[in-house]
């Protein structure tokens, strides 16, 4: 049985107070470490010491949102992996849409991302997932494949138990629209077939799969509910406890 993994990306929200009592407020609620779940809040980097800082001895792990590939040096506005791990990060999302629509993230620079978190010691959240326009082509699974072969290119079976996937159809991140059920199991069943071929059947079941996108309290039971789908990479619905924590609710009931 894979563990839930509910992780909360607040993007470029949040000011150092909202920062912090949010976090607050999560820690409360997950206090001690879970078999079944394991929460995950990814602030913007000028946030990470003080949200780890009221995240204190609770059981919710912090994470950046991007990292960079070379060692420290001369990379004017960038973060290396050491930074991280120096501030109390174990995880990193890498890739996400709006990345690689806005800053123009190629499959080669994640990559690179993706193999220098895994070499720092981090767990890397490597998020995927097609465009309105490339479903509605009938493209969506070999967008996926060609994602994934470009993040996954040079990594060994080993490395790449450090990798959390997330799959995010574009078409639904902050819009509302939430992938059905049926549209995310089967986006996930794809991947982890993928896996399964790229490395091995046993890797493919260990590996978790989140959902991403629109993920509210409502659709939060019916989504993780699918048997592919191992958590979920929360948006919007992750800056307020109150849309937050019904959805790690979900995960708990579903895995209890
Ligand atoms: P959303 O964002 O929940 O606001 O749709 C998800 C994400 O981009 O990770």
């Amino acid at each position: 049985m894979r563990r839930f993994l509910v992780a909360g990306n607040w993007k470029m929200n949040t000011v150092r107070q909202s920062a912090v009592s949010l976090a607050a407020e999560l820690s409360a609620v997950a206090s001690t470490e879970e078999a079944g779940v394991e929460v995950l809040v990814c602030p913007p980097y000028p946030y990470l010491l003080p949200v780890g800082e009221a995240l204190g001895g609770s059981a919710v792990r912090l994470g950046g949102q991007d990292v960079y590939f070379e060692s420290p040096g001369a990379f004017t506005g960038e973060v290396a992996v050491e930074m991280l791990r120096d501030v109390g990060c174990q995880y990193v999302l890498i890739g996400h849409s709006e990345r690689r629509a806005i800053l123009g993230e190629t499959d080669v620079v994640i990559n690179r991302k993706v193999r220098a978190a895994i070499a720092g010691g981090l767990t890397v959240v490597l998020c995927v997932g097609e465009q309105l326009s490339e479903r509605q082509g009938g493209q969506t699974e070999a967008v996926l494949d060609r994602q994934m072969e470009g993040a996954f290119a040079g990594i060994s079976d080993s490395e790449a138990l450090g990798i959390v996937i997330a799959y995010e159809p574009v078409w639904a991140i902050g819009t509302g629209v939430t992938a059905s059920p049926e549209q995310a199991e089967s986006a996930h069943e794809h991947l982890r077939k993928w896996l399964s071929r790229r490395y091995n059947p046993d890797f493919s079941e260990k590996t978790r799969i989140l959902y991403g996108g629109s993920v509210k309290p409502d659709n939060a039971l019916s989504l993780l509910g699918q048997p592919n789908v191992d958590g979920a990479l929360v948006g919007g619905a992750s800056l307020k406890s109150s849309t937050f924590v019904p959805i790690i609710e979900a995960a708990r009931k579903l895995s209890g």
